[in-house]
Order: C-alpha cells, then structure tokens, then sequence
C-alpha cells in the first residue's frame, strides 16, 4: 500500500478524539474570510491593519531576512531602533522584542518565576499565560475572575517571591482587571504584578499606549506585555520593564534565545502603525461611539457580555447553541465567529463580537436587527 494512504496507529488515536470533538459540537475547521462579508469577528479593532501607508513598504529601505537568533547573527540595527522606541511609546525603562504575543507571555511567565514562587493567575488568563506559567517550576494558583477576595485568600497561602497575572482587558469577556486595586495588593503582599495588554495595546492611553499607561500606573508594574497584532494591525510583541527584566530575558528566555529574530518589514510595520495612531485619536473617539451604539441597540434581554470595550459577545448555554446562532449570523452576511469549550468554560459558549471603528451606524444597527429578531 502507498504509504501516504497507511494510517498509522497513532493517527487512529488522533481519529478517534477527532470523531469525539465533533459528536460534542467542538470541532473546529479552517475558513477563509469571505471579504463579502461585514466584519465583526477580527481583532483590527482600528481598521490599521488595512491601512496602506502603513503595509506599504516599497518605499522604504528594507533589509532582507534576519537570518538568525538575536543571540547570533540576527541582531540588527532595526531591533535595537525599535526596542528603544517602543520603550519610549510606552513609558518603560526598556523594552524586548518578541515574535508574538503568545510568545512574549510563555517567554516571561517560564523563565521568571523560581522554583519555590509562586504565581497567582485570574483563571480568564489566556492560554499563553497558563501554559508559561506551567512551564516554570513555580507553584501557581488560579484566582477567581477580577475577584479580589479569592486573590487576597490565595496570596495568604502564596510562598517564595509572589508574581500575579492579569490581561488589562480579558480576551474573550472583553472587561477590565481592576488595575489601580491590583497595584495596591500587589504592594500590600510585596508581589509582582504581570499585566498582558493584548486588547488594550493600540487602544486606550493617550496615543494608544495602553491601559496601564492610561491609568497613570505603567511604573508599578513588573512587566507589561504589548502585542502588534491586533488593534496595532501589525505583528510581534514587547516585554517592557526594568533594564534587568530585559537583560535577564536574553539570557534565560528560551523562547526569545532559540528563535528566528523579526525580519526588518515586521518592524518597520510596528513602528508606522504605531505612529499613525499617535496622529489618529479620532479611530479610537469612533470605536467607542460604535461600541455605545452596539450596546444601545441591543434590547435589553439580550445575554451580552459586561464589557464597554471592542470585545463584546452574546452568550448562550452550549457549543451547539453558539454554532447555530454563529451560522444564523453567517447567513445574514456577517463575519462573525463561534466560541466554543474549551477556549471557554462549558456552559459559557458565545458568539463573539469585535466592534470597529470602520463598522459604519448602519452596519452596527442590522447587526443588532438581527441579534434580537433571533432571541424573539
Ligand atoms: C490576552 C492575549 N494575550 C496574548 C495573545 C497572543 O498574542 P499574539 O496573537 O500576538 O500571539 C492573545 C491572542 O489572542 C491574547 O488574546
């Protein structure tokens, strides 16, 4: 028999879960983006990731590959250039260029808390957060969603140096942490507090510099996790803090040392998106007007999320639910996508709603139109 035809014995095991997921609604498929379609499910929360003078790069000087690890041969003049101005932009001693977000989080949550710490994390934390921290040889507890008791319990049995993880706004319930109470504890109990701005990064603070920064709080903080690749439009992320955080993830980071460094059009990309939402505070004032008018429109039985930021979403009570109600949606020509277990607790599926600046009134009114003739 063609080898290519023999199934393996292993590939029947992966078969098998593969048949499993699909009898629980679960299965989860690649689609291609119908640009027919009225986007309401990406995270380019601005619309910069279609921007052209931003992407755009043929007219500028652009380096080839980088052709190596930042420990190697792969350090180049961009990366040192665009670490000192992101560490500018958001008002940190310093600043380490990582591949992706997912990368940035594992990078630090693996390497930085000891053996014998222990790491506090809001069980809403994403799954880079959870699996870095798997990764160290720390003692971790998961807290309570934003529940400042359950941490505050779990801190009085915490060991070693303490470290607590939060998302300044949480990728799938789209609400805050509650920043200013978290620095507070966090010097109450002598801990380190991580915060990963994901969906904040690009957003909030005056020139899109982020919760913390917004807050008038980025020096409390241990380490601040910026992402480019959802409302910056762009792709990569930084780690910033002290000068020794970054001396000490170039030393111990595996996921930074082992790696191929950012070639030059990624990094050109960063830092023109980030300088046009320096010029643009008008992208973030319409978002927010959208994101009103979206909450505004939806009538009031609707099971929608407690958020006031780009991440919105109606809940219902199982996968089967969220794919029928997402297909209902899909049919009526938005682009808009399911969330199922296990990337949400059971019994927490929803359809997720991304709200943008360039959704037009009209967009957003038949969206609700139909959110709310599907729950009559
Ligand atoms: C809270 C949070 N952190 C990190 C990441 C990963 O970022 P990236 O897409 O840059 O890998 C995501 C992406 O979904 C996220 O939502």
């Amino acid at each position: 028999m063609n080898s290519i035809n023999k199934k393996i014995k292993i590939e029947e095991v992966l078969e098998e879960k593969l048949i499993k997921r699909k009898e629980l609604g679960g299965y989860r498929t690649l689609k291609l983006i119908d640009s027919q379609q009225i986007d309401f499910s990406s995270n380019d929360y601005l619309g910069l990731a279609q921007v052209a003078e931003i992407h755009n790069l043929s007219n500028q000087y652009i380096d080839n590959g980088a052709a190596g690890s930042r420990l190697l041969s792969g350090n180049k003049f961009y990366h040192e250039n665009i670490e000192e101005y992101i560490a500018g932009f958001f008002n940190s001693q310093s600043a380490l260029l990582y591949n992706s977000g997912y990368m940035a989080n594992l990078g630090v949550l693996s390497s930085v808390p000891q053996k014998g710490d222990t790491v506090l994390m809001d069980e809403l934390s994403h799954i880079c957060i959870k699996e870095g921290v798997r990764l160290s040889r720390a003692g971790y507890f998961n807290f309570k969603h934003n529940d400042l008791k359950d941490l505050e319990r779990k801190l009085a049995k915490a060991e070693g140096n303490i470290f607590i993880v939060v998302e300044s706004i949480y990728s799938m319930d789209g609400d805050e942490a509650p920043l200013v109470d978290l620095v507070e504890i966090a010097g109450k109990y002598a801990a380190a507090l991580i915060v990963d701005e994901a969906h904040s990064t690009g957003l909030h603070g005056d020139f899109g510099d982020g919760l913390c920064c917004a807050l008038g709080i980025e020096e409390e903080i241990f380490a601040r996790i910026y992402t480019f690749g959802k409302a910056v439009g762009a792709h990569g992320a930084a780690v910033c803090g002290s000068s020794i955080l970054k001396e000490y993830l170039i030393n111990y980071s595996r996921q930074f040392i082992y790696t191929t460094a950012l070639p030059h059009q990624s990094v050109v990309t960063i830092e023109n998106a980030l300088e046009y939402r320096k010029q643009r505070p008008d992208l973030w004032s319409k978002l927010k007007s959208n994101i009103d008018l979206y909450r505004k429109e939806l009538d009031p039985g609707i099971p929608k999320l407690n958020s006031d930021h780009p991440i919105q979403g109606v809940v219902v009570e199982n996968s089967k639910s969220a794919v029928d109600f997402a297909n209902y949606l899909i049919h009526e020509g938005f682009d808009i996508r399911p969330i199922l277990s296990p990337t949400v607790a059971k019994g927490k599926e929803r359809v997720r709603i991304c709200i943008h600046a360039f959704n037009s009134e009209e967009e957003i009114a038949n969206l609700c139109y139909h959110i709310n003739q599907y729950f009559k």
